[in-house]
């Protein structure tokens, strides 16, 4: 049997309940993981409150187990399954409605688990690879990161902005970073951002724009959603980006394309959904993801762990918007 967090109505934390589940055996093409380290995402916060985007939430199946990423160990091989053994140690990182990484142990498609590297760490790993491998779409294929370009990046002491920031940093990028508080400051420094802009305190668009010599950032990631994503279009240069990847603060409102004419701009939205759906491109950004990790992009070893049994507090403590970097569960 295998501890498991099941959710059967959404809504607090306080949803979450613990229950006993047998992952039963491996089908065709499946592992068994018997897992070590459960990485969080403020995507599981949004689907257990329900908060997701109607075309993502609408999929969930209820009840459920959150989660999109773990670390673990492989238990037992179903038929066809080629490429692993008992006793490997692999990832994955979905986004593609298979939630369920709250778990001690769960069968899991073998085509979407990848071997991790020597010399990281189970916590680390969980904690980078989901977000690795989304950031690895937005920084190499959504808009392809050049030396010399100026990023705009909220959230920047968050978990998918202390990996943005360190890794468009490492690519020769100048990142300004944006955070809510002053606490997040340091952290924000740490992870390579060259500013941060205490958003609270400041008008971040002046001050993009300050710091810009007055033309504006090549590119802004937004994560943060409705709270800043609007005004974030002053902060961007004639002919360039804002690639929306987040609502942690509600869904944007529409916007008109009149609204982008003036400077020119661009606007896409990120989706890892999209960009990790088809199988081989997933696992080209694993492959790269994991040689970043291995390079040394990524400070290791920083991150909030809780046992599974406290998952409810880890949720309460990721929504309320003050940790920074990632949080991990270990069953
Ligand atoms: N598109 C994709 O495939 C994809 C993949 C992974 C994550 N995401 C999205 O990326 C964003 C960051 O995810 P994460 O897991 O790394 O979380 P996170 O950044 O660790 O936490 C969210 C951050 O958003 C900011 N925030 C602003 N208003 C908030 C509010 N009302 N409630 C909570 N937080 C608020 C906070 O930073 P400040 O206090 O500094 O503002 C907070 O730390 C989320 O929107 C998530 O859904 C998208």
């Amino acid at each position: 049997m295998a501890r498991t967090v099941l959710v059967s109505t959404l809504g607090g934390p306080e949803v979450m309940e613990m229950v006993d589940i047998d992952p039963g055996r491996p089908g065709p093409g499946e592992l068994l993981l018997r897992q070590t380290a459960i990485g969080l995402n403020f995507a599981d916060v949004h689907y257990r409150r329900g908060t997701a985007p109607p075309h993502s939430q609408e999929k969930l199946p209820m009840p459920f187990s959150p989660g999109l990423e773990a670390v673990g160990y492989v238990e037992a091989i179903g038929e066809g399954v080629t490429g692993f053994k008992v006793g490997d140690r692999i990832g994955y990182a979905t986004a593609t409605y298979t939630w369920g990484a709250y778990t001690e142990a769960r069968l899991f498609p073998a085509d979407r688990c990848f071997h991790i590297p020597e010399g990281i760490s189970d916590v680390d790993a969980a904690a980078l690879l989901y977000r690795t491998i989304t950031v690895q779409g937005m920084i190499r294929q959504c808009h392809v990161v050049k030396p010399g370009e100026t990023i705009l990046l909220h959230a920047a002491a968050g978990g998918v902005g202390s990996i943005l920031s360190q890794w468009a940093k490492h690519l020769g990028a100048t990142v300004i970073g944006t955070v809510s508080a002053g606490d997040k400051v340091e952290r924000a420094i740490s992870n390579g951002c060259a500013h941060v802009i205490v958003h609270t305190e400041e008008d971040f668009v002046a001050r993009t724009r300050e710091l810009t010599g007055g033309k504006g950032v090549d590119v802004c990631y937004d994560g943060v959603g409705i709270a800043l994503f609007h005004r974030s279009l002053a902060a961007i240069r004639r002919y360039g980006l804002m690639v929306s990847f987040g609502q942690a603060s509600g869904m944007m409102e529409p916007i008109a394309p009149v609204d982008l004419q003036f400077e020119g701009l661009y606007l896409t939205k990120f989706s890892g959904g999209t960009f990790n759906e088809h199988v081989d491109e997933y696992q080209a950004r694993a492959r790269d993801a994991m040689a970043a990790i291995q390079a040394g992009v990524f400070k290791l070893g920083n991150h909030l762990v809780y046992p599974l049994s406290e998952v409810k507090q880890a949720h309460v403590e990721l929504e309320s918007g003050e940790t920074v970097g990632s949080l991990v569960l270990v069953p």
